[in-house]
């Protein structure tokens, strides 16, 4: 069912500095900023040959983000993105055998302008998963 990595996330406190660091440091491509109001969180892309990073900044006071990086005072990996074919098959049959979605289960429009939806850590080795379809 999923198919390629689309990107790690990585949650953070400033997303200034932190693009400074992949930029500067790292000497990679990363874009611009890009304010996702509805999601609570500004990200930047990092573009690497064979995947992306995404750095997400808290937006609002309601991110989703702002208990993670109480939790994670230097920042940390968030949620990793997996692509699929069709995402409300994917989902279907993730709930068929148990899986938790986050929210209404219903997909949302994510970063790239693509529908997405979020899987229930627990139920994945400790990992919050995205899948966004391609
Ligand atoms: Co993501």
């Amino acid at each position: 069912m999923i198919g390629r990595l689309n990107h790690v996330a990585i949650a953070v406190h400033d997303i200034d500095k932190a693009a400074k660091v992949y930029r500067e440091t790292l000497s990679a491509e990363v874009s611009g900023k890009v304010p996702l109001p509805e999601h609570g969180v500004t990200t930047v892309f990092v573009i690497l040959p064979n995947t992306k990073i995404e750095l997400l900044e808290p937006l609002g006071d309601k991110s989703p983000l702002t208990k993670f990086l109480e939790r994670n005072a230097d920042g940390g990996i968030h949620h990793i993105c997996y692509e699929v074919d069709d995402i409300i098959a994917a989902r279907d049959q993730l709930k068929a055998k148990g899986a938790r979605v986050l929210g209404d289960g219903q997909p949302k429009i994510g970063a790239h302008g693509k529908p997405v939806l979020f899987l229930h850590p627990k139920d994945f080795c400790g990992t919050l998963v995205e899948l966004e379809q391609t």
